[in-house]
């Protein structure tokens, strides 16, 4: 003899009230709601029963068939929650999206090492205006109106007497105008020339060096640009020290180190001389001196700027500035 619908549905409630886990409840459901399931073995048999009990057997059993069905789901449901997360919510233990960070771009990071090494050597950091009188960008620096020294920075102007700074050495006075001896200051940030190829971008950044105090001479410039030097690249470096000419300092010098990609021998990075020109540097000129009211008497200075690219390109091999400002993704990645 058959069991009853309602034997059923009550063995199967109760047997449900007792599954322990999802796998208790997936096995009662393959048991009774399953293709070969007892509720399915039931349905079947109402065809062979006398026609006019056909359609209320099957109603009747179609309804416990629903309900079942829906029982095994909220305990599911249930023993979901229980395991301390509802069935519909985010999974908190899946592993998360990763958030790219992004890296310092490339001149920033020079920036920061060429002020690091000098910081260690006691000198302080300061920043100044980008756009610029034309007082402190040529005038104070010994560039008089009409000088030809005006027609080697190919300047940007704002008006007839603003410009954009083609250089960080107006911050040389600017500085002097705030700090008496001794001044010891090192002032990174960009300046700006009509001009663009390969080695050229109408932005670039610099880094200007200042030393004011009693007894200074050149010797203590090449000490400090050799530390620098050593610190920057390595102390295999060899450096040289040529006559060159800037209004603002008398004696000045350009300074070139060995070819830090062939090692002297001569390769198309250093034009196969073997050297590469780095910096300009010299003694600060009385003239600037005078218009900072700095007695000449008592103290002397030396001043020099370099291009953080130039030094960039070097330390990393780059052989086309304009790389550093294409916000090219695979390139900055790299740093
Ligand atoms: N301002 C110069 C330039 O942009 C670089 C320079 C040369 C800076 C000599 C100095 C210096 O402080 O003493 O070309």
């Amino acid at each position: 003899m058959e069991p009853s619908l309602e034997a059923i549905r009550a063995e199967a409630l109760g047997a449900l009230a007792d599954a322990a886990g999802a796998e208790a409840v997936n096995a009662l459901s393959i048991r009774y709601l399953g293709r070969k399931g007892v509720v399915t073995q039931y349905l079947r048999n109402i065809s062979s029963l006398p026609a006019e009990q056909r359609p209320a057997a099957g109603k009747a059993a179609n309804a416990v068939k629903v309900e079942l069905e829906s029982a095994m789901k909220a305990a599911l449901d249930r023993l979901a929650e229980g395991a301390g997360r509802p069935a519909d919510a985010i999974d908190v233990s899946l592993p998360g999206r990763p958030m790219a960070p992004g890296t310092r771009h490339p001149i920033t990071r020079i920036q920061e090492e060429i002020c690091d090494i000098f910081t260690r050597i006691g000198f302080d950091i300061a920043e100044g205006p980008e756009v610029e009188s034309d007082y402190y960008n040529f005038e104070a620096l010994n560039i008089p109106r009409d000088h030809p020294a005006r027609d080697m920075q190919d300047t940007f102007y704002i008006s007839d007497s603003v410009v954009l700074r083609t250089h960080t050495s107006p911050m040389q006075v600017r500085y002097m105008e705030k700090h008496r001896p001794p001044v010891r200051v090192v002032v990174p940030g960009k300046v700006y020339r009509c001009d663009s190829d390969v080695t050229h971008t109408p932005m670039f950044h610099q880094v200007e060096g200042l030393l004011v105090d009693r007894n200074i001479s050149f010797g203590d410039l090449k000490g400090v640009l050799t530390t620098f030097i050593h610190q920057m690249f390595d102390k295999a470096t060899p450096l040289r020290f040529r006559p060159s000419f800037f209004p603002f300092t008398e004696p000045s010098a350009e300074v070139d180190i060995g070819c830090v990609i062939c090692r002297g021998s001569g390769c198309r990075v250093c034009s196969q001389t073997g050297w590469l020109e780095i910096l300009g540097s010299g003694m600060v000129h009385p003239a600037v001196f005078e218009n900072v009211d700095i007695d000449t008497s008592a103290y002397s200075g030396f001043a020099f700027g370099m291009g953080v690219e130039r030094i960039a390109m070097l330390k990393y091999g780059i052989d086309d500035i304009r790389k550093f400002f294409e916000n090219d993704l695979r390139f900055l990645r790299q740093f």
